[in-house]
Order: C-alpha cells, then structure tokens, then sequence
C-alpha cells in the first residue's frame, strides 16, 4: 500500500496525481454531475476545490466558462495548465459575488472541519446569482457500516450514523488513506437552509452491488440560491 496519508484539508497536492488517475471515481462522480447540468454552453461555472482540474477541462470542452478555485497551489497549477491560468482564483477572496450560473464542490466538504463547511456554502451561496445552482456532492453518508466499495475500504464504525465523527478509510483506486468527516445527511440539509440555500433535489451515482451490498457511492445535492 501506499505511504501517502492525507489528514489536513492542504495536503491534498500530495495525491494529485492519483486524483488525475480517478477513473472508475470520474466515470461514476463526474459523469453523473455533467448529466444534472444540461446545455453548458455559455455557463459560467466555478469549480470550487476542483483539484488537478479534471471536470473543469470537461466543462469547458462543453462549452462552458469555466473557472477554478482552490486552497492548494499545486492543484491550482495543474487545473491552470487544462483550463487557462486566467480561470483560476488562487484566493477565496477573487471569487466574484453573484456572478455564476452553476456552481460544483465535489468531494471538498466530506474533508474539512464544520467551520469551513459552512464558510464554503456561504461563499457559494454569495457567488451564485440569484436563481444559480449549487451542486455539492460528497461520499454517501449511508456508506459508514459498509467495509468496501468499488472505490473505498472503511474500518466498522465507531459512531453512530447520527453522530459527526472522523474516521480514517482507504481509498482504492491510488491505495492512499484520507480522513474523512462523517455527518449525517440531515446535518448537511439543517445546515444548507440556515445558510439561505433551497435544497432542490438530491441525487445519487448509480447503484451497483458488490459482496452482495447495493452501493451507491456518492450523494450530490441540488441547491438553489
Ligand atoms: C478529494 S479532492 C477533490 C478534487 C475534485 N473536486 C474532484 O472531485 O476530483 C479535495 C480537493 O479540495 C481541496 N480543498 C481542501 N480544502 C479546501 C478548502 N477549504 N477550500 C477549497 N478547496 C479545498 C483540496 O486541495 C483538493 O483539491
């Protein structure tokens, strides 16, 4: 296995090139991100913590105007190197107000601590404008008791589903560990209305079986501003 761990929200620059690599996590995640979106064409859209840039490229060839944030330099020079260094912000501060159409967290809110979960949907909320959506997905919480997925091998569960915790699990496709933050669905629901978000709808990446378990790997909510 793989020495790498990834136990602060900054040191994701030390898997990017395993998170370039995704596949069966791009085939499942962003592909079914891309379906929710319909017509791109001249969307303005962020990617907000978008990484080495992998689903920005693809937004981008369909059309949309695509921008990048996120807290990691090396990522952000990665993502710069798909889209164009003139579509990154390389601070939080740079992102315009009211500005987008669309707006995507994947796989950001599920690895940092409540506080910053909440200042991200702020900030999201403020630069969608009125009418814009948010997309924000993460692994699906009602994987906690199960051991192994197509993509992640978790330890039994020392809390209960109800309970925010943080757990240490595997990540299979790249063999490297992550902490990852479990909160409840409810929790992430209570949290989107206090910020001023309308959750629209919610949606799950296709189901699959495996050790006799149906899976379905990651949840995306649908918000409205
Ligand atoms: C698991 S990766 C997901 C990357 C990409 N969204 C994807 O779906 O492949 C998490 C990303 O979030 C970024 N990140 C972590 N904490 C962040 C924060 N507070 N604000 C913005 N980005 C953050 C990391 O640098 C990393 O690129």
């Amino acid at each position: 296995m793989s020495e790498k761990l990834v136990s602060e929200e900054t040191e994701w620059n030390k898997v990017a090139e395993e998170l370039d690599a995704e596949k069966i996590k791009l085939a499942f995640y962003d592909s079914t991100v891309i379906s929710l979106l319909g017509n791109l064409k001249s969307k303005k859209v962020l990617d907000y913590g978008g990484g080495p840039g992998v689903l920005a490229i693809a937004l981008k060839k369909l059309g949309a105007d695509v921008k990048e944030y996120d807290i990691s330099e090396d990522m952000l020079k990665q993502a710069a190197e798909k889209i164009g260094e003139e579509n990154i912000y390389h601070s939080v501060e740079d992102i315009p107000q009211e500005e987008f159409d669309f707006i995507i967290c994947n796989l950001v809110l599920c690895i940092v601590f409540e506080n910053e979960v909440r200042r991200i949907v702020e900030k999201i909320k403020n630069s969608l404008h009125q009418g814009g959506f948010a997309f924000i997905g993460f692994c699906n919480p009602k994987l906690l008791n199960v051991p192994e997925t197509n993509l992640d091998l978790r330890p039994t569960p020392t809390h209960k589903y109800e309970e925010n915790h943080s757990y240490m699990k595997t990540k299979k496709e790249g063999m490297y560990e992550i902490i990852e933050n479990h909160r409840p669905i409810e929790w992430y629901e209570q949290m989107y209305k206090e910020v001023g978000l309308t959750l629209e709808d919610t949606f799950f990446t296709p189901e699959y079986e495996l050790k006799g378990r149906k899976i379905k790997d990651f949840i995306i909510f649908k918000l409205k501003r």
